[in-house]
């Protein structure tokens, strides 16, 4: 295949994706995310936005320390301030990539910037040359590029690139465009701007009409070498391109030429992370990935599909990871199931505990009637962190008492570096109850400032993740837990963090 058709996958899940309310995620999350991305085989990880909040700069500091293949890329307006906080927070980014651009509507220039045409593309060159400064690698996005002059378009762009522009990303911010304009758009780059040979042209579009994947498509077959997207199109109103979407019509086409790094057994495993990690269910109909993709639910169509696959197939399911047999796993289950589920979802059994995770996988089992793929992978997660006998800190006994109309109470038992320390509280609920036991025995100033629960799918039999953000002498420390049971899963996650502050 020739490397003229080889198209980039730029994820910005924890970027355009993370913008929308109710999406976010804690750093550790993130990093989650990040390493899965790494594994599915992405270029380029927008990994966040470092001058819109110290959450967001210290996201991607610590993904440019723990992703080392994809670039690292970090957005900013066309100004010095934004972009010293991307080159400051990309430091420790073997990769890096500084993303920058202004508006290039007119819409945008007169309503946005209330300026003129020249003096925006002046912003544009002088944020690309001061960007360049820091970093080779420079990603330039002419913002509504959707509804903007193609030919003030096509001088922006021939500017930037002049002024040191490595990529140039032509978003089409509202998802305005049909694909045939936005095609001729880019179409129109490629034969305008003299000097286009010099830069990648990269395709950023936004689902509100239902054509995000269309428009990405056209524009690669204009030209357009990297195609920006999200896992599961999640993004801002109704979201980006999906990643998934684009992977696999480039694979299932593949007489066309194209071919991306994307490994697509990945895919399934990455989407029901990114799924439960951002609480944004995926619709059961979604290509690819909705729970309905490849249930055949007609006489016909069921006749059909047993006769021979690819009557109603044109995907394998196992081509993006979801499994085709059901080997369902339960209590019964034994490690040679768990370790087939294990692998399906592209764990290394090699560098697994495999008897370790077994005995969680049988205590959650115990409690479920089947084990989804979701609650494997938090299994496989940071999960319990006090499960390991090496952690510093351990609870070896939790008990609480609450009801109507009782009083909250706990007695918790810690194991804090091999000796013994027991205590009990009252408080406003057993969470609070359980914490202030532990207060009696830690003694320290510790302030919970972030505390969420979630479920995994739903359901009062189903597990429930928390993360929680604590503070102490300045510094924040995230923890994790999951369990059946909340109060568990709360303490668990509160023990991660003392153990992260001792
Ligand atoms: O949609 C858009 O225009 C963007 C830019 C910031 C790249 O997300
Ligand atoms: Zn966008």
């Amino acid at each position: 295949m020739s490397d003229k058709n080889r198209v980039y996958v730029f994820d910005t899940t924890l970027r355009d994706g993370e913008q929308v309310p109710g999406c976010q995620l804690t750093t550790v999350e993130k990093i989650t995310v990040a390493k899965e991305l790494e594994a599915l085989g992405v270029d380029v990880i927008e990994a966040g936005f470092p001058i819109s909040s110290p959450g967001d700069f210290q996201s991607v500091v610590e993904i440019s320390k723990a992703v080392s293949e994809p670039v690292i890329c970090a957005l900013t307006r066309a100004n010095t301030k934004d972009i010293d906080a991307a080159a400051e927070a990309l430091r420790f980014a073997k990769r890096k990539r500084i993303h920058t651009g202004i508006g290039a509507s007119d819409m945008h220039i007169k309503y946005k910037f209330n300026s003129t045409r020249e003096e925006i593309l002046q912003r544009a060159v002088d944020a690309v040359k001061y960007a360049r400064r820091y970093v080779d690698d420079i990603e330039f996005y002419a913002e509504d590029a959707g509804r903007a002059d193609n030919e003030y378009l096509a001088q922006m762009i021939q500017a930037v690139i002049a002024a040191g522009a490595t990529v140039v990303n032509i978003p089409d911010t509202n998802g305005y465009c049909l694909p045939e304009q936005y095609g001729a758009k880019i179409k129109y780059l490629m034969d305008h701007v003299s000097n286009i040979d010099k830069a990648i042209i990269s395709v950023h579009c936004h689902n509100d009409l239902g054509l995000a994947t269309a428009n990405t498509m056209a524009g690669v077959f204009n030209g357009a070498r990297q195609v920006e997207c999200t896992i599961n199109g999640i993004g801002e109103r109704a979201g980006n391109t999906s990643l998934e979407e684009v992977a696999m019509i480039m694979q299932t086409h593949h007489a066309l030429g194209y071919h991306t790094g994307i490994n697509s057994k990945r895919i399934y495993g990455i989407s029901n992370l990114v799924e439960t990690m951002m609480r944004m269910p995926v619709q059961a109909n979604k290509a690819i990935i909705g729970r309905n993709a490849f249930a055949h639910s007609s006489g016909i169509h069921q006749d059909g599909v047993l006769k021979h696959r690819e009557n109603y197939e044109i995907l394998n399911p196992e081509d993006v990871g979801i499994p085709s047999n059901s080997i369902i796993l339960t209590a019964r289950s034994g490690r040679h199931a768990l370790k087939h589920h294990l692998e399906r979802l592209g764990y290394n059994i090699d560098k697994v505990n495999l008897d370790e995770v077994y005995h969680r996988f049988l205590v959650v089992a115990d409690q479920k009637k089947e084990i989804s793929d979701a609650d494997l992978m938090e299994l496989m997660g940071d999960g319990d962190a006090t499960n390991y006998d090496d952690k510093a800190i351990k609870v070896t006994l939790l008990q609480v008492v609450c009801g109507d109309p009782l009083r909250p109470m706990a007695t918790v038992k810690l194991r804090i570096n091999g000796e013994e320390k027991e205590a009990s509280a009252a408080g406003n609920g057993p969470v609070d109850a359980a914490i202030n036991a532990i207060h009696e025995i830690i003694k320290d100033d510790i302030h919970i400032d972030e505390f969420n629960i979630q479920s995994m799918r739903g359901g009062s039999k189903d597990v429930s993740k928390v993360n929680m953000r604590v503070k102490h002498n300045g510094q924040s420390y995230y923890g994790y837990g999951y369990s059946t049971d909340i109060v568990n899963a709360s303490i668990h996650a509160y023990i991660d963090t003392l153990n992260k502050i001792y």
